[in-house]
């Protein structure tokens, strides 16, 4: 059986026939073509955060302080990177984080379609967000028999929310993420500088549009009034949700039920004592506040916390270095965010599946020279918190 590491003999080989590869395999690469290939205000949509931006940037450096020993002597010319979650084998431990203007970032605009295919192209699941130009039906159709997660920005009226999360059931989706950090929009200087919010011009609103739901409740249909349904969804967006609603989401879903945004272990707690099914410590990649501490520092007390619930973990993830070492702290998958998305920017769903591959190539090397031949190995040798 092949190893994700075996695309750097495949990039090597093809060197030797004069093919290099069509994207780079480097997150600072990535992102300088990326900055090439997308409109000013989509990139700063996208590569912009909260405040002075802080928190987005420690997201990123944390990962430093954190190094891994490396183990001699241990057979590795296998490895396994496979993972159980919500009773599936994933063959490997990332997932796609879901960012609601995937549907923006290619030129036919179908990007959520491109991030499927990229889910099916590597077997890496998918979380299509809310926030989407195709409705997602037509997105899970296209990761064909990959698996993927439905994230809920759950709104305010309860037959909205129930509409979407009974489509994502029978759109086959095998989670709902839901998330609980965006009820209102955090403040972010390069969308602001530049007045520029996408869905209030229209954009990825596209699960609303086609929601029966949503279309009773407004006087005329989005195709022939838009400007009346961008208000009826900035109207409907943003339920503030507490402990007390977890209650209605387990009655009206079997599917698996996940927190996105859970930093404090006392969260955590509170997660596992409402028999949430899994844990997503993330701070939305430092999109939403400003809070200065870095998502992977605040990893272990949730982990410690959750005890055997899963943890999901995703924020400032830019290697296979990085997954690994998260996956050595606690987190039972590792969510990858812009790194994908600047992917899918310069090359659709190639472009997208190359990132993914790049990031699973690493993460696997490094299991193989540093004596790790399974996720649990990673776990028992763990990390170290080094200087600052
Ligand atoms: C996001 N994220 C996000 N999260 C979510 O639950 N629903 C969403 O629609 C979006 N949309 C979104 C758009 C953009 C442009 C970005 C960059 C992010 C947050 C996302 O799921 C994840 O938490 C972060 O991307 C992780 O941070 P890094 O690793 O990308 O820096």
């Amino acid at each position: 059986m092949g190893h994700y590491g075996d695309l750097q003999t495949q990039i090597y080989q093809d060197g030797l026939r004069g093919i290099l590869p069509d994207y780079p395999v480097d997150f600072a690469t990535l992102e300088q073509r990326a900055e090439h290939a997308l409109s000013p205000s989509i990139l700063n949509y996208v590569q912009g955060g909260c405040g002075d931006e802080h928190t987005q940037r420690s997201n990123v450096d944390a990962f430093h302080h954190w190094g891994m020993v490396p183990r001699m002597l241990v057979d590795c010319t296998t490895r396994d990177l496979s993972v159980d979650l919500f009773g599936m084998k994933l063959p490997s431990p990332i997932f796609m984080a879901p960012i609601g203007v995937n549907g923006e970032m290619t030129q036919d605009r179908r990007g959520d379609i491109a991030v499927a295919k990229a889910s099916a192209l590597t077997g890496v699941p998918f979380c299509a967000s809310t926030l989407s130009n195709s409705p997602l039906e037509e997105v899970a159709k296209a990761a064909g028999e990959t698996p993927g997660f439905f994230q809920l920005y759950t709104p305010k009226n309860a037959d909205l929310a129930e509409s979407l999360i009974r489509r994502a059931e029978a759109a086959g989706y095998k989670a709902l993420v839901i998330t609980l950090d965006t009820w209102v929009t955090g403040w972010r200087p390069r969308d602001l500088n530049s007045a520029n919010f996408p869905q209030l011009r229209g954009k990825v609103l596209e699960n609303y549009f086609s929601d029966p739901v949503f279309r009773s409740l407004l006087a005329r249909p989005p195709e022939e009034d838009i400007a009346a349904a961008v208000q009826a969804w900035a109207t409907h967006f943003g339920k503030v949700l507490t402990w007390s609603d977890i209650g209605w989401f387990k009655s009206i879903t079997r599917l698996p039920i996940v927190l996105k945004g859970i930093c404090h272990p006392d969260d955590a707690r509170k997660a596992v004592d409402h028999g949430i099914d899994a844990i997503y410590c993330s701070n939305h990649g430092g999109r939403q506040a400003n809070g200065g501490i870095a998502a992977i520092d605040m990893l272990p007390d949730v982990v410690k916390a959750a005890g055997d619930t899963p943890v999901l973990f995703d924020s400032g993830v830019r290697s296979g270095s990085d997954v690994v070492k998260a996956l050595a702290l606690g987190a039972k998958a590792v969510g990858i965010g812009r790194p994908y998305a600047y992917g899918l920017a310069i090359g659709g769903a190639n472009g997208a599946a190359h990132v993914l591959r790049s990031i699973l190539a690493e993460a696997d090397l490094l299991m193989a020279v540093n004596g790790y031949p399974t996720i649990r190995a990673v776990r028992e040798t763990g990390v170290q918190r080094t200087a600052e």
